[in-house]
């Protein structure tokens, strides 16, 4: 079967390099997709998200199942587009449609679908421009640190965490004033949970599921977990504290409500639901959904899925997911972003890239990357995601910070310390 992936990023190079070692395929085709999709599929010229030219994509080249990496197309409903369109409304889509989106794209619609279902999550109130007073009396019930998040999304930036009661106030003020464009025009005001964090992934067909190997991803861009949140620095997986015992309360308490909660609400959901946990006293709760996978966490996740991950796709697109197994593989997966000097803040791009081919034992996922005059440069914040394999985590981390090393290019920058904590 033909496959194209929507997306460009690390992730998408990821999904690309697991999708093309399924017997399945004939060809992959990504759009728009990066250097590193180009050694393992077609690249096409075509935005993620301008579904004129995907559709066109979709017909010249005969695709049988497209993949959507990243939220935007998705939020944007490109499912829906492919349902409603005469010629494409036979190849299935793996995403969920504008409204199972919402999980991520609004995180109101997500709060208020979690208290229907009696997901465990963090007590919160709306606030738009119509009911501030309410707001500030209940961020003064609550204790500091206060969380604000703007509803819509923000390319991960919308989320501000603060101690101080007044300034929270006023954040809030500039929030609902724009701070984040339309995306904050209504704010979600959270009690703080405290406690560590994982990703736990699964692929649906609307009705079954399979649980994905879980993750957890390295957020902030300095040692240590201290600075500026970032898209993600690094990723390990296995998560030694997701045991059998806290991961049977996932399940039960969160991923199976949320599967059925979809199908209560006739939301029909094919794709992937990220879930960002926090376990709290031995107890998961919800952070967060998202309506894709995570990124830096695909590229340790595809490392430890050892089925077909076509197959998987197949089952989610025509909804047998029931049928297909998934087997993970054993070993620990870890991944080390390498990042532009500068980022998350400035930095600069076209920046040429060496020793890419004096890596060794490693799997380097393109994530901002570029080909100029036959030489690949850095094209975004985040470039370079080195994936190693390990019997233990400390041997993978080994792998992938000596390979780390070689890669090199003018200011670049990488967290040493990625699971310190685990
Ligand atoms: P989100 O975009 O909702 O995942 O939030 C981004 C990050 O903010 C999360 O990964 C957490 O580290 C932190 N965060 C969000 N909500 C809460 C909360 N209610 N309590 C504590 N930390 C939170
Ligand atoms: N790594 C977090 C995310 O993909 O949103």
């Amino acid at each position: 079967m033909n496959i194209l992936l929507l997306g460009s990023g690390g992730r998408e190079h990821a999904m690309a390099w697991k999708i093309a070692q399924s017997p399945k395929l004939s060809t992959l085709f990504i759009a728009p997709g990066n250097p590193g999709t180009a050694t393992v599929g077609v690249n096409l010229p075509v935005a993620a998200d301008d579904f004129q030219a995907i559709k066109n994509a979709v017909l010249e080249n005969n695709i049988n199942m497209v993949v959507v990496g990243p939220e935007d197309p998705l939020v944007k409903g490109v499912v829906d587009f492919f349902a409603a369109d005469a010629e494409l409304k036979n190849v299935p889509v793996v995403g969920p449609d504008k409204v199972g989106a919402q999980l991520e794209g609004s995180k109101d619609f997500s709060k208020r679908f979690m208290f229907r279902h009696n997901i465990p999550t963090a007590g919160y109130l709306s606030v738009t421009n119509n009911n501030i007073e309410e707001g500030v009396d209940f961020l003064k019930s609550l204790q500091p640190p206060y969380v604000l998040k703007a509803d819509g999304l923000a390319a991960g930036k919308g989320v501000l965490i603060l101690n101080d009661l007044d300034e929270t106030i006023s954040e809030l003020k500039a929030m609902l004033d724009g701070k984040f464009g339309s995306a904050s025009a209504t704010v979600v005001i959270e009690e703080f949970l405290s406690g560590i964090e994982c990703s736990v992934f699964v692929i649906t067909d609307g009705k079954n599921y399979k649980i994905l190997p879980e993750a957890k991803d390295y957020k902030r861009i300095g040692e240590g977990d201290k600075g500026l949140n970032t898209g993600g620095m690094g990723a390990v997986s296995p998560v030694p504290f997701a045991d059998v015992e806290f991961m049977q309360k996932v399940e039960e308490r969160i991923i199976k409500p949320t599967v059925e909660g979809l199908i209560k609400e006739g939301i029909v959901y094919k794709g992937f639901i990220f879930f960002g946990l926090i376990k709290v006293n031995n107890e998961p709760y919800t952070i967060e959904y998202n309506a894709r996978m995570g990124d830096p966490e695909t590229e340790v996740v595809m490392l430890r899925i050892k089925s077909d991950f076509v197959d998987l796709l197949e089952g989610a697109a025509n909804g047998n997911l029931d049928e297909k197994d998934i087997e993970f593989d054993d070993r620990s997966a870890v991944t080390v972003m390498l990042v532009s000097g500068g980022y998350p803040e400035d930095y600069e791009k076209g920046k040429e890239i060496n020793g890419l081919e004096g890596v060794n034992g490693s799997i380097v996922f393109h994530a901002g990357t570029a080909q100029r005059a036959g030489k690949i440069v850095t094209n975004g914040g985040r470039v370079i995601a080195v994936s190693s394999y390990g019997e233990n985590k400390s041997e993978a981390l080994a792998l992938s910070f000596a390979n780390a090393q070689k890669i090199q290019f003018d200011k670049k920058y990488f967290r040493t310390d990625i699971g310190f904590d685990l």
